[in-house]
């Protein structure tokens, strides 16, 4: 037992949990990532397990994305991408759902299935039932060899190395990683010209060392922590790209601090969450300077007039929201389509202190299993 107990101490590298080595460690994992992938000086994106398929996913007159937890959140960043850049319409299903509703299926439609292990059952049953139906299927996965990525006809790896915690990090950013070199592959020379798709590139290439900048507040967001930490509820709000990030982030804090956390879009506030404001209800939101701030802030204007305590993510030297927010967490900044990577890193973090100065099991939340292989 002290062997195995030394050995874990040296897998987890010196960090007290997995889950904080693996959130600490997603620069690297999406070096990883995007190694290869990521062609700068051709200005192109490549995809070796794709390459085959390539033609007819280009040609696909729908994609439906199938996933489970925070692969499905993944999954739905993964439709505002392949939709803005690829003009491909993708509907993201909860792959428990897909598989037991007949769902109409088209010979040019495709399924990509999402798993970190890929061994998640229902995803794995939204495989099979979309290959029966004669569909061209892909898998993103992160275990190489897992029965998802053995399955399906074609897919990319995250090559993040192994995710031991239960709650889901780095494949997070992974597999958004791989959702947005995809998009921007199926654009190529179609909806992107050659000027757009080197700055896509170029902004994508600088990820990783913003991943590592965001890091470095990981002190600022252990102490917000220490102020939230207990909390009985806590709201996520953020629209466009950052609404699947307020859902990731009330997942994270949801499996592992059990404390209730509800995301929403921020828009859809108005029709229920904000009968639930007052002065113990935190909110955390994600206002990043795109296309939807000025709403999300009218929303941050609406939370605050009811008492509600706001925590705010938004961009380094943005100082307006300073009067009306409890805590603001300033990140580098990026193109709208690249925030989540970046917006959902702090959201980790405050999961994680929160469930640490609980006492909670961080690495074995209760009542969950890292890759549910049964119904
Ligand atoms: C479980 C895990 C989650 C994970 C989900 C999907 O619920 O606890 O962290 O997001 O399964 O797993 P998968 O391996 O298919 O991505």
């Amino acid at each position: 037992h002290e062997l195995e107990w030394d050995l874990e101490q040296i897998e987890k590298g010196g960090y007290p949990h997995f889950m904080l080595k693996e959130i600490m460690e997603q620069p690297e994992a999406l070096e990883n990532c995007l190694r290869g992938r990521l062609d700068l000086p051709h200005n192109t994106v490549k995809l070796g397990g794709l390459i085959d398929v390539m033609d007819r996913v280009q040609a696909a007159d729908r994609i439906i994305i199938c996933a489970c937890g925070t692969s499905w959140h993944a999954g739905l960043v993964g439709e505002y991408l392949i939709e803005e850049f690829a003009r491909i319409p993708v509907e993201v299903e909860y792959a428990s759902e897909f598989r037991y509703r007949n769902p109409v299926l088209r010979a040019n439609d495709v399924v990509i299935a999402i798993s970190q292990s890929g061994e998640t059952a229902d995803t794995l049953a939204a495989v099979r039932e979309a290959k029966r139906q004669g569909v061209l299927t892909l898998g993103i996965c992160n275990v190489v060899g897992s029965t998802i990525a053995r399955e399906t006809d074609a897919g990319v790896y995250l090559h993040v190395g192994p995710e031991i915690g239960v709650a889901s990090t780095k494949a997070f950013t992974a597999q958004v990683t791989v959702l947005t070199l995809l998009a921007l592959k199926l654009a190529e020379g179609r909806t992107l010209s050659e000027a757009e798709m080197a700055q896509a590139l170029r902004a994508l290439a600088e990820i990783p060392e913003k991943v590592r900048q965001v890091l470095a507040l990981d002190e600022e967001i252990r102490r917000i922590a220490h102020v939230y930490r207990y909390a009985s509820n806590f709201l996520y709000l953020g629209r466009g790209y950052n609404f699947p990030v307020a859902l990731e982030g009330a997942l994270k804090l949801k499996e592992i601090s059990y404390i209730h956390a509800e995301g929403y879009p921020a828009a859809e506030m108005k029709h229920g969450p904000i009968a639930l404001i007052d002065r113990f209800m935190p909110v955390v939101f994600i206002a990043m300077k795109d296309r939807t701030y000025d709403k999300v802030v009218s929303n941050i204007e609406e939370v605050v007039a009811r008492q509600g305590s706001v925590i705010a993510i938004t961009d380094e030297g943005n100082g307006e929201l300073d009067a009306l927010c409890e805590y603001v967490i300033r990140i580098p900044p990026a193109p709208d389509f690249l925030t989540p990577l970046l917006t959902v890193v702090p959201l980790q973090l405050l999961a994680y202190h929160i469930a640490v100065m609980r006492g909670c099991n961080v690495d074995q939340p209760r009542n969950l299993a890292k890759s549910v292989t049964v119904e």
